[in-house]
Formats: C-alpha cells, structure tokens, sequence
C-alpha cells in the first residue's frame, strides 16, 4: 500500500467523488441560474469506472473514508446501487453524501439500507422565500422533509451546513442553531469561499467567522472545545453542551496544514485541492486500458504535488477554472 503522502507530510485518507456536476437548485454561491454547460455524458465516469478507482483508492492508496458529492449526488441516476456497491469494496470505506436534502425524503430510506453511513445536509434559511432566492427553487420544505427522512432512517448523525450572505440570510444564524438542536442535527457554518460561477466573491462582503459566532452569542454560550483535528470545522459546545455547533473558516482559519482529502471529479480528474489548479486525468489512461497499478501511481502523484494552502489571501490568487458545482464539496 502506498499511502498518499504531499511533500509537506499530510497523508490524503479522504476521499471526495463528485458525481455528477448537475444539480436540480442553483444556490447562487454556486451555480449560474441559468445551469452551466454540463459534462457531456461520455465524459462522466460510469459506476464501473467509479468503483474501479475507489477500489484503487481503498486497496492500494490507503483511503478510509468516501464521501459522495455533487453538483447534487442524488440526481445521479442508479446512486443507491452504486452505493451498495461502493461498501462491498474490501476494505469497507465508510461512505458518507453531501446533499441538499430535496430528494432525501424518497430515497433516505434505500440509501441507508445500502449502507450509507451519514449525510451533511445543506440548509442556509428557514424562510421559504429566502430559500428561493438563495437556491432559485421553492424546495424548502422538500428540505426539510429530507432531513427528517435521513434521521428516521437512521443515517446518523445528520449534519446541517449554512452558509451565510450579507443582507440575505445573515439574521439567521441563532434561529438556524436553534432549528437544529431542538431536531437533533449537528449544524455547521461554512464560511463562504471564493468559487462561485461569476466570481463575484469578495473577502469584504463575506460574513466572517468571527462575525458568525458573535450573531450566535447573543442569543447562546458558546465555550471552544479543544482538538480539531483533521476536521475543518472548529467546535463550541453550547450553551454548556453536550450539543455543538460548528464554524468552517474556510478562508479567515484554513485548516489546510491539517487537510486529509483528495478529490474525484465526476468526469476522473483528480484535484488535490478544492483550489487546485491543476488536475490529474484518469479518466482518458484508464479508458486507454492503463492498469490499476499505473491509475494508482499517477493518483500518487498528483497528491504529492499538493500545494500547502489555499492562498485566497495571496495577491496572485486566482479562482479555479471550475466553479463548486464541477468540483465537489
Ligand atoms: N462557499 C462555501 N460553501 C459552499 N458550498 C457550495 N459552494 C460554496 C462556497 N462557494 C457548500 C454547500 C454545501 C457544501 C458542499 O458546500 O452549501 O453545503
Ligand atoms: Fe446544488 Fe449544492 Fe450547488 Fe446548491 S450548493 S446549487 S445544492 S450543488
């Protein structure tokens, strides 16, 4: 087994597959309303092909954990039956989704009895009108109704991500918290990240962690608890615990020295990083018949040449050529 190992001793364990970049809403921080260019069919892996380079990953490169994304994973067609056999691979990886819930409320129940393990849900508002204009959907309620769905069906736990929008939803981070204590869900706030399709993110304009903890504390006691890992998400226990809310300080507290994830793009390019700009094809030398050996080697590579941050903050930077929905969350 060799392991993927980058030059500045972090070990890629994390395995992130975008499975389709089509999604059925179009929150703005992610997607055009008008949809983008999809993939061509022929481009997209079919399940053979994702199972093959998964299998790759967890029998030679050492990854343990597998998390489904998107676009939105859900409107992939055969999704429960690629899951099913994604757990049947030796060794198991524990394989998770990123979704925004809208379809969960019909298919929580057969993922769970594929074997997915849990589900981050993404939520920004409780307002239906909000809701629609953040994602251009009137889906709110679907929403709701998935997440629910997963906890009865005992994906456990179920996560909720919010990103906050000055002068959008930005009043709602307590109410948000609020909603999901009294339902159980652990609830993430990720700070919003410069790769959205018409590149009007501003540092400026962002709601901040910081900014996010304060909305919090007015209305809860926050206390920091300690360790976070390899988990980007630094953790408050509230109100006295044990219930806690996260902050994903994406750009104001990368937590890139401590990143474990490697990227599987929809149509097989590795990205070592959600900001890389460079990918490694595996898609075209495993449809030229490359062994798994050589798909493993070139994987190896592509990790090695992971940069060490982000470097949102470096005046020379600049936005990946895909936006979020082609990449994965
Ligand atoms: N910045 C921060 N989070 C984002 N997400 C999508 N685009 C962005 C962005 N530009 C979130 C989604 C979902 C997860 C995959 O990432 O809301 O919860
Ligand atoms: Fe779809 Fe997720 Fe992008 Fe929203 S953030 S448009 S739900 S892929």
């Amino acid at each position: 087994m060799v392991a993927l190992w980058d030059s500045f001793g972090r070990v890629a364990t994390d395995l992130r597959v975008s499975l389709t970049d089509r999604c059925n809403l179009r929150c703005t921080y992610c997607m055009p309303v008008e949809g983008l260019a999809w993939l061509p069919r022929e481009e997209t892996l079919t399940d053979e092909e994702v199972l093959r380079l998964v299998r790759i990953a967890v029998t030679r490169l050492g990854v343990t954990e597998v998390r489904l994304t998107g676009g939105e994973p859900t409107v992939r067609p055969g999704l429960v039956g690629l899951v099913a056999r994604l757990v049947a691979l030796r060794p198991r990886p524990q394989v998770s989704m990123t979704t925004n819930g809208t379809s969960l409320a019909r298919l929580a129940g057969a993922l769970r009895a594929a074997g997915l393990e849990r589900v981050n849900v993404s939520l920004d508002t409780l307002r239906a009108d909000r809701y629609l204009a953040i994602t251009h959907r009137d889906r709110l309620a679907d929403a709701c109704a998935g997440l629910a769905a997963a906890a009865a069906a005992g994906l456990a736990p179920v996560k909720v991500n919010a990103v906050l929008l000055r002068d959008v939803n930005d009043d709602e981070a307590a109410a948000l918290l609020r909603w999901c204590l009294e339902r159980g869900y652990p609830l993430r706030f990720i700070e919003q990240m410069p790769l959205d399709p018409q590149h009007s993110w501003d540092r400026g304009v962002m709601v901040t962690g910081a900014e996010i903890l304060a909305r919090l504390r007015s209305e809860f006691t926050l206390t920091a608890l300690p360790g976070r890992g390899s988990a980007p998400a630094e953790l408050f226990a509230v109100d006295g615990g044990p219930d806690t809310v996260g902050v994903i300080g994406s750009v104001t507290a990368p937590f890139c020295a401590a990143c474990d994830r490697v990227r599987l793009t929809a149509d097989g390019q590795v990205r070592s990083c959600l900001f890389a700009r460079e990918e490694t094809d595996l898609r075209t030398p495993m449809r030229a018949g490359a062994d798994d050996a050589h798909l493993a080697q070139l994987w190896a590579a592509a990790v090695r040449g992971k940069r060490a941050g982000h470097g949102i903050d470096d005046p020379a930077f600049a936005q990946p050529a895909r936006p979020m929905s082609a990449i994965g969350g």
